[in-house]
């Protein structure tokens, strides 16, 4: 049995041999003395063509079998004359291992990625979406590759938690209380705060705190999950279930941090476009055009950096008329986002030293005391792809941040406590992978690089 990616790499070995494949009937054709099937099993874009002579003994069962019927095709391997292909099989014989209904929905013609979107457990049978999925993987493996070859160790860090990382206060409850019938206290009143064990529980939205514990341990260290965001946001960039990569230094300031997101950027887009050429390249034919050129020049381009205040301005002076205005202080809109890398850096740009109103609590406060050491990777096409900061390491700091935010500094005594056990100063981010994902294959909505996506008005 061959796998047809392997095929078409050694073809040339088994001219006028025998070979063996399985795999789902793509397209079929034939006329009374001869057929024609084209065979795939996912291994590969490219179909086998399966020559089938008339005198075959189930020939009338084969083209009567519906489009993505399974079979298993044994053949003589030939190079034919003047063809399209570069070999077809001629069979000798051709099991039939299962048929497929008439009102099979993926018949042979191009639908729209929103048609398609409707039938997730089908869709990675297509050609865009084989290569999209294909690339979530190979970015997947690319990630895991950069970290382990510096060192870094790979944590996994809880998805159930009670802390709320980003304080946002956008979770999913788990709980196993019977809501339905909610404990109450001695007076009455309804009490549903002590799901598990006695603690609040959420899924998690983000690793981090936990990873910084590993990072005062590790030097080093990175977690690669899910995360959960009960955020009411139906836009192409938002999901309520997404993966996160978040690694974490000890020893390091802001710009190290900034180094090793760029670093890691460059790192997987040259290590997806050297694996797969041929997804880059439907990616550019039918996807976006141009792309494969954008992510090369990006591999070789050094990324700008701007701060909060200073891309405030240039918006402030484009002249440019936005949805939402721009003012210190409020935080930018994915407008905003996209208009500084489009159309003023025309690639990646760092924004760095936000108000530290509009940031999460954990965030290093500046010397200026309004800004915080914080960055977000902007990219073209997506927008934010990456958020990160330096870490408060100063505990009074930390604490009065938490005060201000109005953040029960008990419950994270644990998490506060690594500044006072040899805490050095330390910082990490986020990449949201589906951004990711998007930004490497061109796709515009983030329901198209999830396998099953959990987004808002989408739960199958
Ligand atoms: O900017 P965020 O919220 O940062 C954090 O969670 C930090 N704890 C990261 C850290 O410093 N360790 O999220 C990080 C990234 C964003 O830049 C974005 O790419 C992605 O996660 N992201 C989402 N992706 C899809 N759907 C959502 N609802 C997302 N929210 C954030
Ligand atoms: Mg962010």
């Amino acid at each position: 049995m061959m796998e047809i990616k392997e095929l078409f790499k050694s073809y040339k070995d088994y001219v006028n041999k025998e070979v063996e494949i399985h795999g789902w009937i793509k397209k079929s054709r034939e006329s009374k003395t001869i057929g024609f099937l084209e065979i795939n099993d996912g291994s590969f874009f490219n179909n086998v063509q399966v020559i089938v002579n008339g005198d075959l003994l189930n020939f009338k069962e084969i083209f009567s079998l519906g489009i993505y019927a399974a079979v298993n095709v044994k053949g003589i391997l030939v190079e034919p004359e003047n063809a399209k292909q570069d070999f077809e099989i001629q069979a000798t014989e051709i099991e039939i291992l299962n048929d497929s209904d008439k009102d099979y929905p993926l018949q042979n013609k191009r639908h729209t990625f929103e048609f398609l979107r409707t039938l997730p457990s089908l869709r990675a049978r297509t050609n865009a979406f084989n290569a999209v999925f294909r690339v979530r993987s190979e970015l997947a493996f690319a990630i895991h590759k950069f970290f382990n070859e510096r060192g870094f160790v790979y944590i996994h860090t809880p998805l159930i938690t009670a802390s709320d990382a980003e304080g946002a206060g956008e979770m999913f409850r788990v709980t196993t209380l019977d809501l339905n019938n909610p404990p109450r206290d001695e007076e009455g009143k309804v009490d549903n705060s002590k799901d598990f064990f006695g603690a609040l529980s959420n899924l998690t939205v983000s690793g981090q705190l936990e990873v910084e514990g590993f990072a005062m341990a590790y030097s080093k260290v990175y977690t690669f999950g899910p995360t959960f965001r009960a955020e009411n946001s139906n836009t192409p960039r938002h999901a309520a279930e997404f993966w996160m990569i978040e690694p974490e230094i000890a020893f390091a300031e802001l710009k190290d941090v900034m180094a090793v997101a760029e670093d890691m950027v460059k790192y997987i887009v040259k290590h997806v476009m050297e694996k797969l050429p041929e997804e880059m390249n439907l990616f550019d034919q039918f996807v976006e055009k141009g792309i494969k050129e954008r992510l090369t020049k990006l591999v070789n381009s050094e990324f700008k950096k701007v701060t909060y205040t200073e891309a405030v301005e240039i918006l402030q002076k484009s002249g440019k008329k936005f949805d939402y205005p721009v003012e210190w202080g409020s935080d930018l809109q994915t407008e905003h986002e996209r208009y500084l890398t489009e159309e003023v850096f025309h690639g990646p740009v760092f924004v760095t030293d936000y108000p530290k109103d509009i940031k999460s609590f954990y965030m290093k406060l500046n010397d200026d005391k309004k800004t915080v050491a914080a960055m977000d990777m902007l990219v073209p096409g997506v927008g934010e792809l990456i958020g990160g900061s330096e870490r408060e390491n100063d505990l009074e700091t930390l604490l009065q941040l938490m005060e201000e935010k109005g953040i029960n500094a008990e419950d994270y005594k644990w998490y506060s406590d690594l500044r006072r056990f040899g805490g050095v100063k330390h910082g990490g981010f986020g990449l949201g992978f589906e951004r990711m994902v998007m930004y490497m294959t061109g796709m515009k909505n983030i329901r198209d690089v999830l396998p099953y996506p959990r987004t808002v008005h989408s739960m199958r």
